[in-house]
């Protein structure tokens, strides 16, 4: 039997990979490490902790001896390791605690993880999965050809930095001590369960809320938008199947710029108030709620500091080596997504409740309109 680690799975992709791995893999045991940050929500895993599908450990990966006793007391043979702070606007208003646990965080799971396995004399047989960002290659131009495994890194903001400088311990640990590891590097996720303080919930639920639609500078950036789903399947890939030692990007092949990617939230949200006549009597304030276009609430405000233009993933690797091809169609997926967010109301008002208003205030308050 296969005893998995997986940290950061009370966050957004780490809940769907906790589901995905046990639908896909009913067998192995699953344990799962989460801070419980501002980000973690654990509602939809409490069916499997109750019924002891998995088992949930409450806990920092900063924490040497806690992420030493769990390797000797559940002897990991694979670890998924998602735990991180991931908010680039957080990363420009507070970089340290994405020093800590991006960076030293990772280092201290990977010298347990080490130190298990070679105690244990399972090196060969083990595998360390460590779950990266796009964003450590910096920036793209709208004719650049798209990042590949073979791209310099060039993180432009302290989000992307402590990033990259995981994934350059998590080499040295494969090249300098044989640790049997593999690092995936995607782009933009979205789906269910994504935290409200990135730009498609939070367009989503800002619609539902007539309140503003704050696009950062003229709204040309580009973002590759990859489904949730489809990254938990090619991490799932990667790990049972990939190299070790080697990077595999993931990416959605759905470029889109923000622009589009808010308008198209707003008509998808006119249709859905069009076809359901219950939804404006739960969202007054929505402006479709009364027969208008969300899109009145759109809003391009000061720009991000060192706003990356474009991120764009060939991801010719992981289809050619592993067989894998992402597959969700964006238009398809952006709709069942503002779908979920119509249908988990009380799961986004608990996300938003209580310190979620501090960081709105501290995050737009300074913006101005363009
Ligand atoms: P998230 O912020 O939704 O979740 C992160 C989780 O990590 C939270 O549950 C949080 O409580 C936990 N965590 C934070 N610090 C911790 C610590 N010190 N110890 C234990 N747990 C801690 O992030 P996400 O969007 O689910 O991203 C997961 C991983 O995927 C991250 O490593 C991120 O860099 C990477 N990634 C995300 C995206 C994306 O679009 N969301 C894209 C590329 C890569
Ligand atoms: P985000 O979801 O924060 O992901 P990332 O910065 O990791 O790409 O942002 C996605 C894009 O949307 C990015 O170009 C910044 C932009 N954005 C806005 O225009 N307004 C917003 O309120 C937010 C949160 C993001």
């Amino acid at each position: 039997m296969r005893s998995v680690l997986i940290t950061g799975g009370a966050g957004f992709i780490g809940q769907n990979l906790v589901h995905a791995w046990r639908a896909g893999q009913p067998i192995d045991r699953l344990v799962v490490v989460d801070a419980m940050t501002y980000a973690a929500n654990v509602r939809s895993l409490e069916p499997l902790i109750a019924d002891r599908s998995i088992l949930f450990v409450k806990g920092d990966i900063k924490d040497a001896a806690l992420m030493r006793r769990l390797f000797e007391e559940h002897e990991f043979t694979h670890v998924a390791h998602l735990a991180a702070e991931s908010h680039v606007d957080r990363s420009i208003a507070d970089p340290e605690a994405f020093l800590q646990t991006n960076v030293l965080g990772t280092f201290t799971l990977l010298r347990a993880a080490l130190d298990a396995w070679r105690s244990a004399g399972t090196l060969d047989q083990s595998r360390f999965l460590h779950v990266s960002t796009d964003e450590v290659y910096g920036s793209l131009q709208l004719t650049d050809p798209a990042f590949s495994e073979a791209s310099p890194y060039r993180p432009n903001s302290p989000y992307a930095a402590s990033k990259a400088a995981s994934d350059h311990l998590v080499r040295a640990y494969v090249e300098t001590y044989r640790l049997p590891a593999l690092i995936t590097n995607c782009s933009n996720n979205y789906g269910s369960y994504q935290h409200p303080e990135k730009l498609i919930p939070l367009m989503i639920i800002h619609a539902l809320e007539g309140q503003s639609l704050p696009i950062y500078g003229d709204g040309s950036n580009v973002r590759d938008w990859l489904h949730v789903s489809d990254h938990c399947a090619a991490l799932m890939a990667v790990i049972e199947r990939g190299r070790v030692g080697e990077t595999y990007n993931v990416g959605g092949g759905n470029e889109r710029n923000n622009r589009d990617v808010v308008g198209l939230i707003c008509d998808t949200l006119d249709r859905a108030f069009a076809a359901d006549a219950n939804l404006a009597s739960r969202f007054p304030a929505c402006p479709a709620a009364s027969g208008n276009s969300c899109r009145a609430l759109i809003n391009f405000v000061t720009d991000r500091p060192g706003h990356d233009h474009r991120y764009a993933i060939d991801a010719r690797k992981l289809a050619g080596e592993l067989g894998y091809r992402c597959s969700i169609d964006f238009d398809a997926g952006l709709g069942q997504t503002v779908q979920w967010y119509l249908d988990h109301e009380d799961w986004w008002r608990e996300m938003t409740s209580g310190a979620y208003k501090d960081w709105i205030d501290k995050n737009y308050g300074f913006r101005i309109a363009v």
